[in-house]
């Protein structure tokens, strides 16, 4: 695992977003994989600045989201789907037909998935998987379970999950309890990987990230396997390395 050390927050970000730029210049039609949460917000305003200066461009892009809420509606201002068009998308020249998020309005959960699946392997897979890593060690929604589910699915939101991410909602009984995510396959599948950590309450996670054992109540362990991932972290996240 590459493990980048930055100073802070503005670094990480400005790192990131040049690292997605070359993906991105280098391959036109890349298959990204993206996500959501506080500290991406700032990887995609710089994505937006490399757009409008026009060192890429999104039109063959493809996007795989890893999550969204379960159930919630497209339409609700604290869905993922919402959080990409407000952050990302609707700044960007992307084709609406290339953004996959899953949908967390289904009658049928378990087909969704399925297809989300067979939607990915359809494009070849993900050419860059962009991820965070909750405190609690999860990446996308996976989180901290005995066995680690491979395939994408339906998942209870742990409750360290639920405190972190009700803010977004009006209240705590608001936020649903269960998310639809991509599953350990397809993110070990990806081609490259970039995740960041930062904030004190990341170090926890990070630590159990990078000390060469994989552990399923740690989902983002499962990382050290993968052949090309970078980890761009902050002071605070690398506080207990
Ligand atoms: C969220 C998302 C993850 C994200 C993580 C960290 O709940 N499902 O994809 O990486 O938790 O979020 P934040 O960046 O807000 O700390």
């Amino acid at each position: 695992m590459n493990l980048i050390r930055v100073k802070d927050y503005n670094e990480m970000i400005e790192r990131a977003g040049e690292y997605m730029k070359l993906q991105v210049r280098e391959k036109k039609d890349s298959v990204l994989g993206l996500a959501t949460g506080r500290t991406m917000v700032g990887v995609y305003e710089r994505l937006i600045e490399h757009y409008k200066n026009k060192d890429i461009s999104f039109r063959d892009v493809i996007t795989f989201n890893l999550d969204e809420y379960y159930p919630i509606t497209r339409e609700n201002p604290s869905s993922y789907y919402q959080y990409m068009m407000e952050h990302l998308f609707r700044h960007t020249d992307i084709n609406t037909e290339n953004i996959h998020i899953p949908d967390g309005s289904t009658t049928d959960p378990l087909e969704e998935c399925k297809s989300y699946d067979k939607k990915i392997e359809a494009v070849g897979g993900i050419d860059l998987q962009l991820l965070g890593i909750g405190r609690n060690g999860h990446i996308g929604f996976n989180e901290p379970k005995p066995v680690l589910e491979l395939n994408t699915h339906l998942t209870d939101l742990d409750e360290t999950t639920i405190e972190d991410n009700a803010s977004a909602f009006s209240s705590r009984e608001a936020m649903p309890q269960q998310a639809i995510t991509l599953g350990i396959k397809k993110i070990m599948e990806a081609k490259k990987i970039i995740l960041l950590a930062n904030g004190r309450e990341k170090s926890e996670a990070l630590r159990k990230m990078t000390r060469k054992e994989v552990d399923p109540r740690w989902p983002a362990s499962i990382l050290q396997l993968h052949p090309d991932i970078t980890t761009i972290a902050d002071e605070e996240a690398c506080e207990r390395l």
